[in-house]
């Protein structure tokens, strides 16, 4: 039978501002994730217009990963981790955005935490812009609803992929970029784009044009990457959540493919290099003036990703309202259903662990493209003992099922599967809510919601499973 790779990227995923802190440190400018506040299990992070005094905003010091990475990097040696998974701070390298020149003390510190990854065998993989955007280019642009932005990032993305043209060589250009496929959901369109809505506005024509500008700016990248380092792997990172027909009704079992299209054109034009009819005519439908070029049709066609990169956590179902328009228009925030046939999270995830094989097969037969699952875990509260052992079975069992359905999508149904980095493997500021207290880690970090702790780091069961998960390529589950 298929084996994993012999190479397979064991490892670990985390974000910038979810882990770094040093939030002015080095000249770092402020970012979109610095003006988001600390939320709760249902209550929304609220964004702040700039930073202001008396705000609770969690991803300022995070963990402090900025003063004590190389601390962290001995307990990820020890843990076994092949890959570290982290993004680029773009407000370390441009503290603005609009910058000509790049800031050297943000160089370095990446110069000196990659050096300290590779001496300790651990590759790097980098996100270039995972939910931090420089805040400056949304006060000053409006964020991603400007072309001009394309530029700014493409000078980000050309400034790192040749500082770090030795170091590092598996890619991902933006985080989730399908988020706002929920363009009513304020924080997907503020922390993929940059973007506040204003009255007046239609926030999904503005969603499409701004995700229009980052698939052309993602295909530069991919084009001026290949150049500096042909051996650069480049992929596209896409929110994989399967959605499934509430019924076999066929037309519960339409919407759901409308949903999915709508869900997943985004790396249709990553990978395909083209927009999918059904979403041109659907454009055209809805008479939205999106300001889309030939040439940058002919950008997208020569700049399609070497992979896709996704994240995993839950599945959705949806359901066909009595009457639907023509189109079975998906969207999000009011067409999903529960389902009744699979648990869910504190948080009301939906645990499903064989819609991670449901995914890559689906991905498979789309693309043909090698896949990188770099992110999937458990949220969950845990309890520290006095001796500090956290005994986080639920987490183990999370991971044990889903990959035992990545492995059989290798081994039965022939996926090419690069690597396997768990979202969150240290404790850090979750994106959604800001909490500290939805924790995903094998390592825990004493800090709370309210900023208080010691930060000190212990590890939980989940840390030793996982260590015999990597030693075993998998085999010991
Ligand atoms: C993904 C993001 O959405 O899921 C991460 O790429 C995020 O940044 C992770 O942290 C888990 O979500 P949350 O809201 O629980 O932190």
């Amino acid at each position: 039978m298929a084996k994993l790779r012999k190479d397979f990227l064991w490892g670990g995923a985390v974000a910038a501002h979810q882990l770094e802190g040093g939030w002015q440190e080095g000249g770092k400018g402020v970012s979109v994730a610095d003006v988001m506040t600390v939320g709760a299990n249902g209550v929304e992070r609220r964004i702040t217009a700039g930073v202001k005094p008396g705000e609770n905003y969690p991803n300022h010091d995070a963990i402090d990963f900025y003063h004590h990475y190389k601390e962290d990097v001995k307990l990820f040696a020890e843990l076994g981790l092949k890959a570290f998974r982290t993004s680029i701070a773009w407000t370390r390298i441009y503290p603005n955005g609009d910058e000509d020149q790049p800031n050297e003390a943000g160089l370095q510190f990446y110069d000196d935490l990659f050096d300290e990854l590779l001496k300790n065998g651990i590759q790097p993989v980098i996100t270039l812009s995972h939910f931090e955007m420089p805040y400056h280019l949304v006060t000053a642009y409006g964020g991603w609803r400007n072309r001009k932005v394309i530029d700014f990032f493409v000078r980000f993305a050309t400034t790192v992929f040749k500082r770090y043209k030795d170091k590092v060589k598996y890619w991902m250009t933006f985080n989730e970029i399908n988020n706002q496929t929920d363009y009513n959901a304020k924080f997907a369109m503020f922390t993929n784009s940059g973007l506040l809505v204003k009255p007046g506005e239609d926030a999904e024509t503005l969603m499409y044009q701004a995700a229009h500008y980052e698939t052309v700016a993602s295909a530069l990248a991919v084009q001026i990457g290949h150049q500096i380092n042909p051996n650069f792997q480049i992929g596209a990172m896409i929110a994989m959540v399967p959605i499934y027909p509430a019924s076999p009704d066929p037309r519960d079992v339409f919407k759901a493919e409308r949903a999915m299209q709508t869900r997943y054109w985004f790396a249709d034009v990553q990978a395909n290099g083209r927009y999918p009819s059904w979403l041109r005519t659907y454009q055209k439908n809805k008479h939205m003036a999106l300001d889309m070029t030939l040439a940058d049709l002919d950008v997208l066609k020569a700049g399609t990703v070497d992979y896709i990169g996704f994240s995993y956590y839950m599945s959705f179902a949806v359901e066909a309202k009595a009457q639907e328009p023509a189109g079975f228009d998906y969207e999000e925030g009011v067409d999903k259903v529960e389902n009744p046939t699979v648990k869910r999270s504190e948080w009301g995830w939906q645990i499903d662990p064989v819609g991670l094989r449901y995914a890559m097969n689906w991905f498979n037969d789309r693309y043909h493209l090698p896949q990188f699952i770099v992110e999937n875990g458990f949220g969950a509260v845990d309890q520290i003992d006095a001796q500090h052992h956290v005994h986080d079975d639920y987490r183990i069992a999370y991971l044990k099922a889903h990959i035992e359905q990545m492995k059989l999508a290798v081994e039965v149904d022939g996926v090419d599967l690069i690597g396997y980095t768990p979202w969150g493997f240290i404790d850090l500021v979750s994106a959604g809510t800001g909490q500290m207290d939805k924790r995903y880690g094998f390592i825990y970090v004493d800090k709370n919601d309210q900023g208080e702790g010691t930060l000190a780091r212990y590890k939980k069961d989940s840390f030793y499973w996982y260590q015999q998960v990597i030693k075993s390529n998998g085999e010991d589950l």
